[in-house]
């Protein structure tokens, strides 16, 4: 409906050339700050963060956790000076966060608590009060509404999970809380000033060696051990039992509360968060699927009709899906003081779909409902018996109405202007020419990746798409190249994406391919989509006649993935974060290089950009 109107901003700044240093680069005018890196106290029960990795597992609980990724500012008292910023922390580098990496004995147990304690710790979210003081950012220690979020938080489930048999713990016996969240990647927000947290990798915390489900297998949990091996800690049972054998999920007895076959069940959701008040838990909103979720983006508001919600499964031929709410938008709930009540409202019940792309640019959302058609003639109601177990096995319910296999389906951001969806698809080797390709998924060996776009038809059942551009190195050939990149906005790997309320959308790199990597780090480009039109003033895709509309605005330093977006309401400061830099930073100037020979522990951080003359970023 708003598909003819354009932003009437224009981008300020000239594409920045590439870099490759120990150091972020940004356009002339501007200033990048390091604030909140990992492990800045949050309160007075954390030491100050100390450079030889001795920080205690109580300091790790007590301040900013570790690898940054998704995030927002939520101002206070509509401040663009002051907020609570809440950032994901994806994982965890054993290396930086322990004097000498992790401890094993001779069994290959991991062989200190505190260490497990710590790195648990070092997942999860930040909830962090900043505020702008003589010109530079800071955290203000001590205030109420600090507060972590790990590995090891209790949080309430809600929707169609909650009670249900599959969520019965010994730590649940009632199947409604579960500890902790992983893996936060993506994230998303509100209408109601609440922030999402997506549990991205959470399959590679548990291990099963015996007894895997249905759904555990086909989310990929392993048979053969975990990530950081927290199922396997040295030491009296009894001491370590519930707090880190949980993360082996073979069961062991005869009922769910003899042992932990029950405890990834609680992962793979979308959380949400009310960083406004302290005394409420986060809530994992089992309605919106299970799976790997990368982020989650609400689409264009109309009162009166519901809210929807993209989520993307970031793996090798996962689909995207979106949740449609049966509550229909009412704008007085954005100023709600209770606002995980209008959470449960929107978010607990409604209808789960899964995209198929087809031929022609149109495309269908499949619901994932027991009446739901499968590709066989039947529907979903053959293999599940209640909807809690579809969104249990999400993916595999997907897998049986033929949604379309894609790319690694990343971040998801609605153009504030067109409504149009955007969505990163960052990369996939595995296309091969066994596999194929699909129109939405056109390129073997996709390295580079590209982001897709959609419009919803009115009744909100089907849409029709386009892909906006394709990444590839500068000298890629005209089957790469389809976008017409040069060397000023070559990229690869999309991830992070975002747009802010001018129409302005950003787009941010995750391991770019080798083309593009040998001549820059990640980094972070602009455009205004609803501006690229055509004669007759239609939408047009990135191509090489308006290319250079595609600008980089910044560049991370080496070993980096520029993630996570943010603005304070006046657009005058920008927050974004630098997750697993290989030797930065150097000063609380994020420009400064680190010098040659100079090895300093390398922390996770959040950027903020700001204009030298106090104006407005990116115009
Ligand atoms: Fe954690 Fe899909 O990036
Ligand atoms: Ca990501
Ligand atoms: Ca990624
Ligand atoms: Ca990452």
């Amino acid at each position: 409906a708003d598909i003819d109107k354009v932003a009437d901003v224009s981008l300020g700044f000239q594409s920045i050339a590439g870099s490759k240093l120990d150091a972020v680069a940004i356009p002339a005018g501007y200033v990048a700050r390091i604030l909140a890196p990992w492990g800045t106290p949050l309160n007075s029960d954390a030491d100050a963060w100390k450079n030889d990795g001795t920080n205690s597992a109580t300091d790790q609980d007590n301040a900013v956790g570790m690898h940054h990724d998704g995030m927002r500012f939520f101002s206070l008292n509509d401040s663009s000076t002051e907020g609570l910023l809440c950032i994901n922390h994806e994982y965890i580098d054993q290396n930086a966060l322990h004097p000498t990496g992790a401890s094993f004995d001779d069994a290959g147990l991991r062989s200190s608590v505190e260490e497990v304690r710590k790195e648990i710790n070092a997942h999860g979210v930040t909830v962090v009060h900043v505020e702008l003081v003589a010109g530079v950012w800071q955290v203000v220690d001590n205030a109420a509404q600090n507060r972590r979020f790990t590995a090891a938080t209790e949080m309430d489930i809600a929707g169609p999970l909650k009670g249900h048999e599959s969520l019965v713990t010994a730590y649940a016996p009632n199947g409604d809380v579960a500890r902790g969240t992983l893996n936060n990647c993506g994230n998303g927000d509100t209408p109601w000033g609440t922030y999402l947290t997506c549990e991205e990798n959470w399959p590679g915390y548990f291990t099963n060696s015996d007894t895997l489900t249905t759904a555990d297998a086909r989310i990929g949990i392993s048979t053969r051990g975990t990530r950081y091996s927290w199922e396997d800690v040295a030491g009296d049972e009894s001491e370590v039992d519930s707090e880190f054998a949980r993360y082996d999920t073979t069961a062991t007895g005869d009922t769910a509360a003899d042992d932990y076959r029950n405890e990834a069940n609680g992962h793979g959701y979308i959380v949400e968060i009310d960083p406004y008040d302290e005394l409420t838990k986060a809530v994992k909103r089992t309605a919106l699927g299970r799976f790997r979720h990368e982020g989650c983006a609400y689409g264009k508001l109309t009162a009166g009709k519901p809210i929807i919600f993209y989520s993307g499964h970031d793996s090798r031929f996962e689909y995207i899906y979106k949740f449609v709410s049966t509550a229909m938008w009412d704008a007085a709930d954005a100023n709600a003081t209770d606002r995980l009540a209008v959470g449960a409202k929107y978010m607990d019940e409604g209808t789960l779909y899964v995209a198929k792309f087809s031929e022609g640019g149109v495309g269908e959302w499949l619901p994932l409902t027991l009446t739901g058609a499968t590709t066989d003639g039947g529907t979903l109601a053959d293999t599940f018996a209640t909807q809690a177990e579809i969104i249990l096995n999400t993916a595999g319910a997907a897998d049986l109405v033929g949604a379309t296999p894609m790319d690694r389906p990343e971040w998801t951001a609605v153009d504030p202007i067109t409504g149009v969806v955007y969505l990163t698809l960052t990369n996939n080797t595995r296309r091969t020419e066994e596999e194929g390709t699909n129109p939405a998924n056109p390129r073997l060996n996709n390295s580079f990746g590209h982001i897709i776009r959609w419009e919803e038809s009115d009744d909100q059942t089907s849409f029709e798409w386009d892909i906006f551009v394709f990444g590839s190195d500068d000298e890629g050939d005209a089957e790469t190249n389809l976008s017409g990149l040069d060397e000023l906005n070559q990229f690869a790997s999309p991830d992070g994406l975002a747009f802010d309320s001018r129409g302005i959308l950003w787009v941010q790199t995750d391991n770019g391919a080798d083309e593009v990597e040998e001549y820059t780090n990640d980094q972070m480009l602009a455009v205004i989509p609803s501006q690229l039109r055509d004669d007759n003033g239609d939408m047009e895709v990135i191509n090489a006649d308006n290319q250079t509309e595609l600008r980089r605005f910044f560049v991370g330093p080496n070993g980096c993935e520029v993630t996570g977006l943010s603005f304070t309401p006046d657009h005058k400061h920008c927050f974004l974060n630098i997750q697993h830099p290989e030797n930065w930073p150097y000063s609380l100037d994020a420009t400064e290089e680190t010098p040659a020979g100079v090895s300093v522990r390398p922390r996770a951080s959040t950027v903020v950009i700001s204009r030298v003359d106090g104006g407005d970023i990116g115009v």
